[in-house]
């Protein structure tokens, strides 16, 4: 019979060791015990990026990148996204299983009871520059909850930790809405308790005292799938930073402040803008083999395509690929769709992307969409922020109430100076400042 262990065999010593196996995974920490003198400190895993290093157990998002399969708590996100709605989900993510209709009405009613805002950070919102990127404004705003719910530092209560989750969901949007309003130089808009979580969203965003105003349910419905879409990942750059400032004991707040920070990146969040900066800057089917060409040269990267995990079409890719169309009834077409459809054909049959294994990810149609429905290009990652938000409080839950998680701390192969001695300033040789 087979034995669940790995032995690992150290040629500068020719000890053999026998490491448990659980989950075809070894325990980094089993590592340590191989060392060639007694006194070294142990051998580690070097690990750039944590490519292969699982920093949890996780019971929320399965993903199998070889095949191309995202489920949350194990139902397929196509039929999440073709029977489910965004609350719903994030319901699913945060308790683990689907609710009855009666803990339906109950979860959405509390959510959509946390929509207004506090005074104070509505007015502390208006103070930010006309031109100020709603990311920034997303983050400072999210992290400024914490002064308000002081109470939300008690995470081991369960109690408290649903009222932070209720609020965060509740008002991310409201706040993502002023944020727009803001930076147009229009009065905010109030929530609207009557209206579903992405319509009033819509509402916040759109409404201008109309008397009969209607929010578009083609739309609405649009963005509560790209919301599902959106809602989790497993262990992506910012929900590892979510999971890892929560693993200090801070407040969800600002941890999301920092999840939302990492979401930022052009390489996570910011991709789907830089997808729309890329196709408006190739702009016409006809310059598409020249910029193949500038990114098989490295001078470029085909944003939206290519994942650290999908090694296969995204999923997600497939199902906004559908929705855009939906959209496009409601919005006309958009001009770049033509160059984005041709991109893709060309680099699904190029052996230089078949290779690489480089296929469309969730951010290569959800930016067209976004325009279509009249989003600025750098509010798109708050458009993901406000999906990824279910996500994160799933997994920040999961992580506090884990009994094997310890504070978040890496370590490091250390390759500075040796020990040297302080030298006075007037005896120093310059060095370039470059860092
Ligand atoms: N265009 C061209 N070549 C690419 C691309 C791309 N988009 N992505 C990877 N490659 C190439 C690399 O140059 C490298 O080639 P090489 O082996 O000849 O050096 C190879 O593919 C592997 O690339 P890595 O950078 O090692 O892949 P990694 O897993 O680190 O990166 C990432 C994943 C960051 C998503 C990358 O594919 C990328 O930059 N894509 C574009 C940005 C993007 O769309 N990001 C959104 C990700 S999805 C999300 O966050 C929701």
């Amino acid at each position: 019979m087979s034995k669940e262990t790995l032995t690992a065999i150290d040629n500068r010593t020719g000890k053999e060791y026998e490491l448990p196996i659980e989950h075809d995974t070894i325990r980094a920490m089993d590592l340590r015990q191989i060392r060639v003198e007694p006194e070294d400190f142990g051998m580690m895993s070097y690990d750039p990026g944590y490519a292969n290093t699982a920093s949890c157990k996780s019971r929320i998002t399965f993903i199998d990148g070889e095949k191309g399969i995202l489920r949350y708590r194990g139902y397929p996100i196509e039929q999440l996204a073709e029977q489910s709605t965004f609350l719903e989900v994030a319901y699913l993510l945060i308790f683990g299983e689907l609710p009855t209709q009666d803990q339906l009405d109950y979860w959405v009613y509390r959510v959509l009871r946390h929509t207004y805002l506090h005074e104070n950070l509505t007015e502390m919102l208006k103070t930010f520059r006309y031109d100020a990127h709603p990311m920034g404004i997303l983050i400072s705003a999210t992290a400024a909850m914490s002064t308000f719910y002081p109470e939300s530092r008690n995470i081991d209560d369960p109690d408290v930790r649903l009222k932070q989750i209720w609020r965060l969901l509740g008002k991310l949007p409201t706040v993502a809405a002023f944020a727009y309003r803001h930076r147009i130089g229009r009065p905010y808009v109030y929530p609207n308790s009557e209206l579903g979580y992405t319509e009033n969203f819509l509402y916040m965003l759109d409404y201008m005292g109309q008397s009969k105003y209607e929010v578009n349910p083609v739309l609405a419905r649009a963005l509560d799938v790209l919301f599902i879409l959106h809602a989790d990942h497993e262990q992506n750059c910012s929900t590892s930073t979510m999971r890892a400032i929560s693993s200090s004991r801070a407040d969800p707040y600002v941890a999301m402040a920092g999840a939302q920070a990492a979401l930022f990146g052009p390489l996570h969040g910011g991709a789907n803008e830089a997808v729309l900066r890329m196709l408006m800057e190739i702009g016409d089917v006809a310059h598409i083999p020249a910029y193949i060409e500038r990114v098989k040269r490295k001078e470029v990267r085909l944003m939206g395509f290519g994942h650290r995990v999908y090694k296969n079409y995204d999923p997600r890719a497939k199902i906004i690929k559908r929705l855009a169309y939906e959209v496009f009834e409601v919005t006309g077409m958009n001009p770049l769709l033509d160059v984005a459809l041709e991109l893709e054909q060309i680099a699904l049959h190029d052996d230089y992307f078949l290779e690489r294994k480089l296929y469309p990810n969730v951010d290569f149609y959800s930016g067209i969409i976004y325009q279509a429905m009249g989003f600025p290009m750098d509010y798109f990652p708050v458009l993901f922020a406000l999906g990824r938000a279910a996500g994160w409080l799933a997994q920040w839950v999961e992580q506090i109430t884990d009994p094997e998680q310890r504070i978040a701390r890496p370590r490091q192969i250390y390759l500075g100076p040796e020990r040297r001695d302080y030298v006075p300033v007037d005896q120093r040789q310059p060095v370039a400042m470059a860092c």
